[in-house]
């Protein structure tokens, strides 16, 4: 089915503009890019977004990653988006899809299992939620459209 979803580009991937070149390249010939958004959490948006890991022992780390710097956001829209772009991305831990799957982009650009350089929504509910919290209420569905 036909469906959108959010991608973020984490801020050590930003920290090296090459590198954010190299990956929305292949981005763009993958998927297509319904919105693109830069941003600069503050603490409160960046707890918002993750309050489903809220109280979980790496909280704190994950609040204080996504807040240090600039993130981009994407939408994303396609035939099983959400899963193709979660197969592209691999899973969280970079060490480990370096031995399991090194062509995934966790492979190739992530530094630890707190910074694995990229985000993926999980579900359609997942992909509602964040690309609303992003881009405004209706965006999964005006996405769809477009
Ligand atoms: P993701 O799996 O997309 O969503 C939760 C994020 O929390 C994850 O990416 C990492 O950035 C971070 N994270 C997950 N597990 C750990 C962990 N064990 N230690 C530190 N950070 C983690």
């Amino acid at each position: 089915a036909l469906e959108s979803t959010l991608a973020i580009l984490k801020p050590d991937l930003l920290a090296d503009p090459r590198q954010v070149t190299q990956v929305e390249n292949e981005i763009q010939r993958r998927f297509r890019v319904s919105q693109r958004k830069q941003v600069f959490w503050a603490t409160k948006e960046a707890e918002e977004f993750y309050q489903e890991h809220h109280g979980k022992l790496f909280f704190n780390r994950l609040v204080g990653y996504m807040t240090s710097g600039p993130l981009i956001a994407l939408a994303l829209t396609g035939p099983h988006v959400i899963s193709e772009w979660r197969l592209l991305m691999g899973q969280t831990r970079p060490p480990q899809m370096r031995v399991l799957k090194p062509e995934t982009l966790r492979a190739k650009f992530g530094l630890t299992d707190t910074r694995n350089s990229f985000h993926g929504s999980d579900s359609v509910a997942s992909a509602r939620r964040e690309l609303d919290f992003f881009f405004g209420s209706g965006s999964y569905d005006r996405f769809l459209k477009a």
